[in-house]
């Protein structure tokens, strides 16, 4: 029985020099302390000696079986040390080194713009209101007073849906009608912005999608003058304060009498440059009085009623802003474009 308990300690302490991980550390206290392990048994094997041998043979088996737990303890303790030193070499962070900024997203040009256009406009009681970017031909064009064979149309090409009579609308101004249903009999003052699509040549100047804010106020004596002082506010807080403005005669089929809306030009002050193609005076929206057709088709009695209405780009505004030469940049989703603005 002491040989037995002699040649154990050897080959649990040589095995247990030999281990060198925390899972092979388990498997030596299994194979030698654990209740099936072969200490164990060999103790439970003392009470099978004769009377004179147990004594001896259990004192001894007990002496071994505490330097084993000891010897097993300090192991551990050595092996978990090893595996935290390894993961602290190998996980080190060099807390020196510059941390790497989180990269913040922005808005667009195109919505920081419109949220400026809600701005002046809310402050002069302007609504707005929300019409959809898939029209049908009827509100796109027919109810706005052009008919099938109206040559306006020409103007505003657009993209077809394979739905008879359904397009992309090529200007905001469908919305007046929706609006003017929505609301009749009482007064209107909203704006109405969105997405615009024209099938048309992409250039510099012209993209074939591109915001549009419509304005539209409908009551009773609503006069030019209301229009004008409008548009005037709206380029002063736009543009600022000491702009001029100048309103020319035009047509749009929907609006009786027509205007487009001039401003002096912001980059030579009204001198004449190659922006305001040496006329002095940039463009900054169609408008006029609200045709009485179109304003029948909303529901509303010219006779009694009468409104104005203007429509206005969104980013042609911004690249004046921002000296930007090119409104493909707008939605080519160049991020080195992106992050110039906000
Ligand atoms: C219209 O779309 C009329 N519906 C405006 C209107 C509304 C008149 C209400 C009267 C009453 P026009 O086609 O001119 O008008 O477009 C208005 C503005 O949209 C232009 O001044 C310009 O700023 C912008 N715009 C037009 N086409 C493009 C384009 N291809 N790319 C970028 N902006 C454009």
């Amino acid at each position: 029985m002491l040989d037995k308990l002699d040649a154990l300690q050897q080959r649990a302490s040589a095995a247990l020099e030999a281990l060198t991980d925390l899972a092979a550390l388990e498997a030596w206290h299994a194979q030698y302390l654990s209740r099936r392990g072969e200490l164990t048994q060999l103790l439970r094997s003392v009470g099978q000696l004769p009377p004179q041998e147990r004594p001896g043979a259990g004192q001894r088996a007990n002496e071994l079986k505490t330097a084993l737990e000891a010897a097993y303890e300090r192991r551990q303790a050595d092996l978990k040390r090893q595996a935290r030193t390894q993961a602290l070499t190998a996980e080190r962070v060099d807390v020196t080194l510059p941390g790497r900024p989180p990269s913040l997203g922005r808005l667009h040009l195109s919505t920081q713009a419109l949220r400026r256009i809600y701005a002046i406009f809310a402050d002069m009681g302007f609504q707005v209101y929300r019409a959809p970017d898939v029209e049908t031909d009827e509100l796109n064009f027919e109810l706005l007073n052009m008919p099938p064979h109206h040559p306006a149309r020409d103007m505003w090409d657009t993209f077809y849906t394979t739905r008879e009579g359904v397009l992309l609308r090529t200007h905001t101004s469908p919305g007046q009608i929706r609006a003017m249903r929505d609301y009749c009999p009482e007064p209107i003052r909203v704006i109405l912005p969105g997405m615009c699509y024209r099938y048309e040549q992409v250039t510099a100047r012209s993209e074939m999608m591109f915001h549009q804010v419509e304005g539209l106020a409908v009551g009773k004596h609503i006069a030019m003058t209301d229009l004008k002082g409008t548009m005037t506010e709206y380029a002063h807080r736009m543009f600022g304060e000491g702009r001029k403005m100048r309103f020319r005669s035009s047509h749009f089929p929907f609006t009786e009498p027509s205007v487009e809306v001039d401003m002096d030009c912001i980059l030579c002050g009204g001198e004449g440059c190659r922006v305001c193609k040496y006329t002095g005076w940039l463009e900054i929206a169609g408008a006029g009085m609200v045709h009485p057709v179109v304003l029948r088709n909303g529901g509303y009695n010219p006779d009694v009623y009468s409104g104005f209405a203007f429509g206005m780009g969104v980013e042609r505004p911004a690249m004046l802003s921002h000296s930007i030469d090119d409104i493909r940049y707008f939605f080519s989703n160049d991020v080195r474009f992106l992050e110039q603005f906000g």
